[in-house]
């Protein structure tokens, strides 16, 4: 049963019945959609600034790594040198080393210390003037031909170039 006072509630006095609910849920409506703009403009570009470190490649750049008149004419020197490395979110430290032969016309060729037959690190034999791999047994000239071995290719010469007597390399 409804008291005369209760129906009252409902009606606005003047005579006119307004729609109350479908007004409130109009805003209701507008105010969740409008929360949904704003949060959508802040979680793409969220998303985006979380996610891409781990979508975007390894960049490569030129490494410096020493002097080209500290390197010895036409004996192979190795390089050690420190590399930072960004992949996704983590940063590393990693010590890398390179092989760099100075020619008699002052140029220079650097090899990847790593041997093309299955991946180990080879040495500069000084008394046989020879790369020798311990692994296999492949054999290299200095100019990183094969002269023994299972080695299907010669030395993996990397990216290098000189800059104001610096030798960088690309790794
Ligand atoms: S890894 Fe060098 S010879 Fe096999």
């Amino acid at each position: 049963m409804e008291t005369p006072n209760q129906s009252d509630q409902h009606e606005p006095s003047g005579g006119f019945s307004t729609p109350v609910g479908s007004r409130r849920s109009f805003f209701q409506w507008v105010t969740g959609g409008v929360a949904c703009i704003i949060g959508l403009g802040l979680a793409v570009p969220l998303a985006a600034y979380f996610i891409s470190p781990a979508l975007t490649r390894r960049k490569k750049s030129w490494v410096s790594v020493g002097k080209v008149k500290d390197l010895p004419m036409g004996t192979p020197k190795s390089l050690d040198y420190t590399m930072r490395i960004k992949d996704g979110w983590m940063e590393t430290k990693a010590i890398k080393a390179v092989w760099a032969v100075r020619q008699p016309d002052n140029q220079v060729t650097v090899f990847s210390p790593i041997c093309p037959h299955l991946g180990c690190s080879f040495r500069w034999n000084q008394q046989d003037r020879q790369f020798q791999c311990p692994c296999h047994g492949s054999v290299y000239d200095p100019k990183g031909n094969v002269l023994d071995g299972p080695a299907p290719r010669p030395l993996d010469q990397l990216p290098s170039k000189i800059e104001d007597g610096e030798l960088k390399v690309m790794y």
